[in-house]
């Protein structure tokens, strides 16, 4: 699908960050809207902007992790706008802390917001994709589902499993005709790092408190993504990327790089381990400009 105008696209997370830079470049194209997310009043201030330029737009509330939700929006849309063309599964959270700071109940969240919905997307929409033969699928994962970085855990996991969806839909879908986009950004200046919550170990929360431990993980988190991208630039490469019906959209090449350093395994378990010990001096130096020794706490 070269042209958008007059399309209608149906967009998850769409009150921050890269849904939002999503919402407001397809409005420019001309494609009616159905944007939701589960901060309201986020989106209403996204519906404002995108009725500024003067587009179609359908706000709502849906959960991701919800599948009613989904059914519920689902109806909504095609009673409204009719059939699908351009479908994206954007929204996303993380959760940060080590293996043995992860609660199971962790996990679970991370895999309903950024994998089940997903599914769920699927379920909803794809039948009447498939019988028009028409339409495309987007899901946002990330670099992190190409690359096991250390953390955060549940995150890498559930980027791995929408990147291997992904990729399994493209083949499966492509003579269906259903193309199949999943999208990998790096660092992009968004909400995400901001409102994720991290886990911490019982016996530092015995010495420290919880705030103090997360305003020194917010500095680290900060230092790290220093040199993010904006998410309206990455997000105009994204759309060029998926009017070409790419699998891979991305806006560093070195995301996909990875594939490629992935033909050496030997030299790759090595750069798996650097990474990690890099990340874990990152953090440790920040965590001692505060007086605190993790090494004092593993
Ligand atoms: N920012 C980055 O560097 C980066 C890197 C790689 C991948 N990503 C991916 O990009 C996508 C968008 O994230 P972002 O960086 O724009 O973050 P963001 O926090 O700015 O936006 C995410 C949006 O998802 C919404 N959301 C969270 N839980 C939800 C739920 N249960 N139901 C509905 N909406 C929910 C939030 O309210 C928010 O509006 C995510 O899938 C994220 O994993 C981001």
């Amino acid at each position: 699908m070269k042209d958008f105008k007059n399309k209608n696209c149906f967009l998850t997370g769409a009150a921050s960050g890269i849904g939002r830079s999503f919402a407001l470049a397809l409005a420019k194209e001309g494609m009616n809207l159905y944007i939701s997310d589960i901060n309201m009043e986020r989106l209403a201030n996204v519906k404002k902007e995108i009725e500024k330029i003067g587009a179609k737009v359908i706000a709502v509330k849906c959960d991701v992790s919800k599948y009613e939700d989904f059914q519920n929006a689902a109806d909504d849309f095609h009673s409204k706008l009719g059939d699908m063309d351009l479908l994206i599964n954007n929204a996303g959270i993380a959760i940060g802390g080590g293996i043995e700071e992860l609660e199971l109940e962790d996990w679970k969240e991370v895999l309903d917001v950024n994998l089940w919905s997903i599914i769920y997307s699927l379920k909803v929409f794809l039948p009447r994709m498939l019988e028009k033969k028409s339409g495309h699928v987007v899901n946002v994962a990330s670099s992190a589902g190409l690359m096991g970085t250390s953390e955060p855990l549940p995150y890498v996991t559930s980027k791995f499993a929408v990147v291997g969806l992904s990729e399994a839909l493209y083949g499966q879908l492509y003579n269906r005709g259903i193309r199949v986009s999943v999208v990998v950004p790096s660092y992009i200046k968004t909400n995400i790092f901001l409102d994720s919550k991290v886990k911490f170990s019982k016996k530092l929360l015995e010495d420290y408190s919880r705030e103090k431990l997360e305003q020194i993980y917010s500095e680290l988190v900060e230092e790290m993504t220093i040199k993010s991208k904006s998410p309206n630039r990455a997000v105009r490469k994204y759309i060029q990327m998926i009017k070409d019906e790419n699998l891979y959209v991305f806006e560093a090449a070195s995301a996909i790089a990875i594939l490629a350093s992935k033909t050496e395994p030997r030299k790759y378990e090595e750069f798996l381990v650097k990474f990690n010990k890099n990340f874990a001096n990152t953090r440790k130096e920040r965590f001692l400009k505060y007086g605190i020794n993790l090494d004092d706490y593993s």
